[in-house]
Formats: C-alpha cells, sequence, structure tokens
C-alpha cells in the first residue's frame, strides 16, 4: 500500500452530528524505533507487546459546522482528565494538519475531545502511543460514519496510519498481542506506514506475558523522544544500529513460535541497553536512566542467576523500568519487587501491566 491508498475515494456523505469513545493502550517495545525519516517513516523495524492496563479512553464529539461559522480552520475544544488543555492543544493542531490530506472532512467539524488515561499522569510512562491511538479511532470511527463500506482491515491500518503521524510508536497500540511497525524483508506485509499484526506463529507463553512497570522517576523526561530520534541524523553509529534491530526483530521469528525465553531475553535486554546507548553516544548526548534504574536491573540479573526463572527488563526512552516475564512465575516474581525492588520506585510505585490485545470502541 501508499500513502495516496488513505486518501478518501468515495463520496462522503455528511451527518450532522455524534460521538464515539475509544481505548487505546499503551505498548512496550522489544526491539525498539529509534530514529526516522521525513513524515514519520521508521529508521528500522520494531515490534511491540500491546499492553492491556496502561490506556487511553478518549471521547470525541462532532458537529458538522454551518457554512457561515466555517472559517476554514480546525475547531475543537480539548479537555484532559475533565479539564480543557490549551498547552496540550498545538500537538492536536500539529496531529490535524498532518492527517489533513488524509482525512479532508476534518475542517467540515467542530470537535470536542475528552481524554483520560487509566494511568497517573506524572508516572513518566508516555501516553502518546495511547493517546495519538486512541484519537486516531475516532477520526477513523467518524470516516466510517460519513463514507460507505470501510472493511475492518482498512479501518485498523488507516487507524494505525493516522496515529503514526502523531506519535511513531503508537501505529503499535491498534491491535495486539504482537505488533511490528516498519519493512523487514521476513516479515510479510510489515510495512514502514502503519503498524500490522505480527503474522506467524506465537508461542502460548507469550500471550500472556506479564509486564510490571517500576516507576524508577515520575518527573517529565529532559529529552523528549522527537528529540533523541532527531539525534540519529548523524549519529555515529546510526547505521549499525539501524541494521542490530532489523538483525533482532529477524532473530525473534524462532524464538517467538518456540517460547525459547533464554534467547528471548538476549535480544530484548539487549535492545534496551543499545537504545539507552545511542542516547549516551549522541551529539549532545544524554542519559535517561537514573541509578535506581541500574540499581534494579542488578537486582534482577542475580534474582535470575539465582531462580532460573525466566524474567528480564526492558527501558521505554525514560528511567522506569518494564519488568517481563511468564505469568505463570508472577507470585514468585511479585514477591521479588515487593522484598527487593519497591525501595527503589518513586514512592514505592509499580503498575502491574500485561499483554493485550488492543483497542477498544466503548
Ligand atoms: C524508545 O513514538 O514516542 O519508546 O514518533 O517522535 O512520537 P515520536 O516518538 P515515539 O518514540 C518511541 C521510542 C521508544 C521505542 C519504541 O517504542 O519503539
Amino acid at each position: 500500500m501508499t500513502p495516496t491508498d488513505f486518501i478518501p475515494k468515495q463520496d462522503i456523505t455528511k451527518i450532522n452530528s455524534g460521538e464515539v469513545t475509544w481505548q487505546s493502550p499503551s505498548n512496550i517495545a522489544l526491539v525498539k524505533y529509534w530514529g526516522k525519516k521525513e513524515n514519520q517513516i521508521p529508521a528500522n523495524p520494531s515490534i511491540s507487546f500491546t499492553l492491556s492496563n496502561c490506556h487511553s479512553t478518549t471521547t470525541m464529539k462532532y458537529q458538522l459546522k454551518d457554512n457561515a461559522s466555517n472559517t476554514g480552520e480546525f475547531d475543537f475544544k480539548f479537555y484532559f482528565e475533565g479539564k480543557e488543555k490549551e498547552d496540550f492543544k498545538p500537538k492536536i493542531i500539529k496531529f490535524f494538519e498532518r492527517i489533513e490530506s488524509y482525512c479532508p472532512y476534518l475542517k467540515d467539524y467542530s470537535f470536542e475531545i475528552h481524554s483520560e488515561n487509566s494511568f497517573p499522569h506524572s508516572s513518566g510512562i508516555a501516553s502518546s502511543a495511547s493517546g495519538m491511538s486512541a484519537l486516531a479511532l475516532c477520526v477513523m470511527s467518524l470516516e466510517k460514519e460519513i463514507s460507505k463500506d470501510l472493511s475492518e482491515e482498512y479501518f485498523n491500518k488507516k487507524a494505525s496510519f493516522l496515529a503514526r503521524l502523531g506519535s511513531g510508536s503508537a501505529s503499535r497500540s491498534i491491535e495486539g498481542p504482537l505488533v511490528v511497525w516498519g519493512e523487514q524483508n521476513k516479515i510479510e506485509g510489515a510495512s514502514d506506514l502503519f503498524g500490522e499484526m505480527y503474522p506467524y506463529k506465537i508461542h502460548d507463553v507469550f500471550k500472556s506475558f506479564q509486564d510490571t512497570i517500576m516507576l524508577v522517576d515520575k518527573g517529565e523526561k529532559q529529552v523528549s523522544s522527537t528529540v533523541g530520534h532527531n539525534l540519529m541524523h548523524g549519529h555515529p553509529f546510526a547505521e549499525q544500529r539501524f541494521q542490530q534491530a532489523d538483525d533482532n526483530l529477524e532473530k525473534l521469528i524462532p524464538i517467538l513460535e518456540s517460547g525459547d525465553l533464554t534467547e528471548f531475553i538476549k535480544i530484548v535486554e539487549s535492545e534496551a541497553l543499545s537504545l539507552h546507548a545511542m542516547m549516551m553516544s549522541s551529539q549532545p548526548y544524554f542519559i535517561l536512566m537514573k541509578p535506581n534504574t541500574l540499581e534494579i536491573i542488578n537486582k534482577i540479573w542475580t534474582f535470575r542467576e539465582k531462580t532460573k526463572i525466566p524474567v528480564c527488563f526492558t527501558l521505554d526512552a525514560g528511567a522506569n523500568v518494564h519488568i517481563l516475564y511468564p505469568d505463570n512465575h508472577k507470585d514468585k516474581i511479585l514477591e521479588f519487587i515487593n522484598n527487593e525492588l519497591v525501595v527503589y520506585c518513586q514512592n514505592g510505585h509499580y503498575i502491574c501491566d500485561q499483554v493485550g490485545d488492543g483497542a477498544k470502541k466503548l
């Protein structure tokens, strides 16, 4: 498919007003997206577990403008957790501008958008994946109302395509449990334009994988992902890194089928550390890990060595640590977390999540 496939071709029958609500999850990448080309095209393919408990719920009310009040501008109000938020508006305007040619009906409507997250606002958990995917799904529901016969496949692909234009990782939040985004030779259908459900066999162990998120630092990050991605332009290790991610994704194919957790852990932990190694070797360089991030990582390694329980960590672009493990070890791991790791979390806070199957219309 090409971007032009997402420009509506059929007649649009405008409807007066309506309302739609979507709940869309966050996701955690196993192979990381870090570096992009023009128009939100990833420099390398990535794959993520879709999460379940960490999600955004977004309601979009729409009202057809009358000709007199139509100034040819985007017209919307945005409320976050019940309060009108002017400071979120520029992000949404940018999103609408990026998707306008694919959603030419946007300026014909006035919108009221209400959004909230299931996770605390200041938890250091990025809300762009869940928030942007929920908004993209709301826009698609409007499109479905005004244009006839959108197939479910087209709906999901275009929702992911639009979400990507809002935030790259959001393209992987529409479906689950495993979503690939970015072309990869060995993965049929994998596209730079949208996230696709991982098409091959997945061992049962991964279908109920747990992700317990240790909230090491709830503050705002000093360097945003968008700035970090840009620092991959001219980065001395960029090409090797993009190749490494591509190779790691390919290596995951037999591992995801066999459920070989030893090999799974090697790739997932290496990806997390490679991501942060890119940050540390950018110009300017920066470090998003905190001392407690490293304390937790070392504790996990010691615990794994001692118990042989296949538990591992991954990191986002931040200090929080995602602890990944099969659900049959849940009791042991939670005991370990409570005994040894909560001291490294801000106010002892952590979030229990698990693999999920994607966004839901409410
Ligand atoms: C480290 O999707 O937040 O979480 O496209 O600029 O919005 P933008 O970036 P974003 O980057 C996420 C980076 C990551 C890795 C990943 O999720 O693959």
